[in-house]
């Protein structure tokens, strides 16, 4: 199957990389499935590369993943690709933080893009550019519709949510995925669930709060208030129980974001819930997290392209309900853990004679 990728960050270091990793160890450990709607990652290949940031434009894919500001651990060698980094829409991308630190050039419009997407195949288009970039987002899903591919959109913009979008992708008979990505074990998943096995429990809850750190240009950009807000919507909506209903009101549940550089791509994530059980009396828990923060997120979004490439085949519009819910962290239509695996049980069947 054929993937763009918008946004040559450290997320897209680490899918690229893992590509070339479990196509050459396809048992190695840390991939959640080998083979995903009928799809080996063997069967992903890059196509076209997106990127506003002078340094990167114009390289080959496999060099501009290690140019910085991107600092991802580097877990496989990547082949020269023969993609190069094109010169894409600047629109809101680059905020104050991340503008101090790289040089941006993104004079590119939509029917560029999507005349690049036609030219070179593309079926699945990938959404990671930095967090608070709406319009950016909907420039690339813009280019996504004109040029007949499936959108993924990995960052916490509202495209997935937006009827606007999900009416115009059902239209014209293409699978759109969003929004924001969660992490294969990242702070989303635990938080969550332990805030439903509580409630399962008969604990009330009262508060909670996430906090996060890192040393990624994901970091420097959360610095940024209006975009770290973007992030803590998502992730607030995310706390959610069996039956999809939100477990916490918005205002008891605090999500933080702090730039440490010698981090570099490690994430901290410290998560606190505050409940009463049996009596009224108090139930505190307190967690620690620390995983590599881009190759969290690729393991996820390696399903997702596998997922639409499935759609695709089978004429699957607007978007698939049980693979956002499994996938993403805001989505249209929330469902729990048991309906989203029956739903994709569902959904997978279509593919079997
Ligand atoms: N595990 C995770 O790391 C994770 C999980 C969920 C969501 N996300 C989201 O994924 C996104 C990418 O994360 P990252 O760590 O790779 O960030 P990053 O800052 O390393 O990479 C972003 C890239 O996008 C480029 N860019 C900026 N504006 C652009 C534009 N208009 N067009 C094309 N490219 C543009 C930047 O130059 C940079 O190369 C963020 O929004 C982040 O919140 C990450």
């Amino acid at each position: 199957m054929n993937v763009g990728l918008v946004g040559i960050g450290n997320c897209t270091s680490s899918l690229v990389q893992g590509v070339a990793h479990y196509t050459a160890h396809p048992d190695a450990p840390g991939l959640t499935l080998p083979v995903c709607a009928g799809y080996a990652v063997s069967d992903v290949r890059f196509t076209a590369a997106f990127d506003v940031d002078a340094a990167k434009i114009g390289l080959d894919l496999a060099e501009a993943i290690w140019t910085g500001p991107n600092n991802a651990t580097r877990f496989a060698e990547v082949p020269p690709l023969g993609v190069p980094v094109v010169e894409g829409v600047l629109s809101d991308g680059v905020g104050r933080r991340v503008g101090e630190r790289i040089t941006a050039r993104g004079t590119a419009d939509v029917e560029a893009i999507a005349a690049h997407l036609e030219r070179t195949g593309t079926e699945v288009l990938v959404n990671f550019v930095p967090a608070g970039s709406q319009q950016a987002s909907e420039c690339y899903a813009e280019a996504a519709l004109l040029a007949g591919c499936a959108f993924v959109n990995c960052i916490p913009s509202v495209i997935a949510r937006s009827p606007h979008w999900v009416e115009r992708f059902t239209a014209a008979g293409l699978p759109l995925l969003g929004d924001d990505l969660k992490s294969q074990f990242g702070a989303t998943l635990v938080h969550r669930a332990l805030v439903e096995l509580l409630a399962a429990n008969g604990v009330r809850l009262r508060n909670t709060y996430q906090l996060l750190a890192g040393g990624n240009m994901d970091f420097v950009n959360l610095q940024d208030p209006e975009r770290l807000r973007t992030k803590q919507e998502t992730k607030a909506g995310g706390l959610r129980g069996a039956d999809g209903d939100t477990l916490l009101p918005p205002e008891q549940v605090h999500v933080g974001a702090d730039y440490i550089p010698f981090l570099a791509d490690r994430k901290l994530a410290v998560i606190r819930i505050e409940g009463e059980g049996f009596g009224g009396t108090p139930v505190e828990v307190d967690l620690r997290l620390n995983v590599d923060d881009s190759p969290s997120g690729a393991g996820n979004v390696l399903d997702a392209v596998r997922y639409l490439k499935f759609a695709l085949d089978h004429g699957l519009a607007g978007v698939l309900d049980p693979v956002a819910a499994r996938l993403m962290k805001a989505v249209p239509n929330p469902m729990g853990e048991g309906a989203a695996a029956a739903g994709l049980r569902e959904l997978l069947a279509l593919g079997r004679p």
